[in-house]
């Protein structure tokens, strides 16, 4: 018997964090993590990226990767990207999540975590 790779119900799946601390401490809702959330998947559906097959755009909580903050993580490649503003998340959507080129410029450091 051969072994097959498992198919992929997503092409690319895309997490963001939101998580929101009380204590004052980082967290990648101090950062406009939800406005990004809110601003990806409104471009994912606009470009007719969003289904099985496709895209899907998830939130999620803290990843231990707050230094680098705010963070999306994209499966199955597992590519951390830290943004800034709404051109980083149009330029992450139209690169990678559309044309599969990871956008270069938007790596979070290998050494920030938590
Ligand atoms: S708060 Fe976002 S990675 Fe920890």
């Amino acid at each position: 018997m051969t072994a097959t790779a498992p198919s992929q119900y997503y092409e690319h799946h895309i997490f963001f964090c939101l998580n929101q601390r009380a204590n004052g401490e980082a967290c990648c809702a101090d950062h406009g993590a939800q406005a990004a959330f809110d601003r990806c998947k409104a471009q994912v559906k606009a470009r007719g990226l969003n289904g099985p097959g496709k895209v899907r755009v998830n939130k999620a909580g803290c990843m231990d990767r707050c230094q680098g903050g705010p963070i999306a993580v994209v499966y199955p490649e597992g590519v951390w990207y830290t943004y800034v503003d709404e051109k980083d998340i149009d330029e992450i959507v139209e690169s990678h999540l559309q044309n599969g080129k990871v956008v270069e410029r938007l790596l979070t450091p290998p050494h920030l975590g938590r």
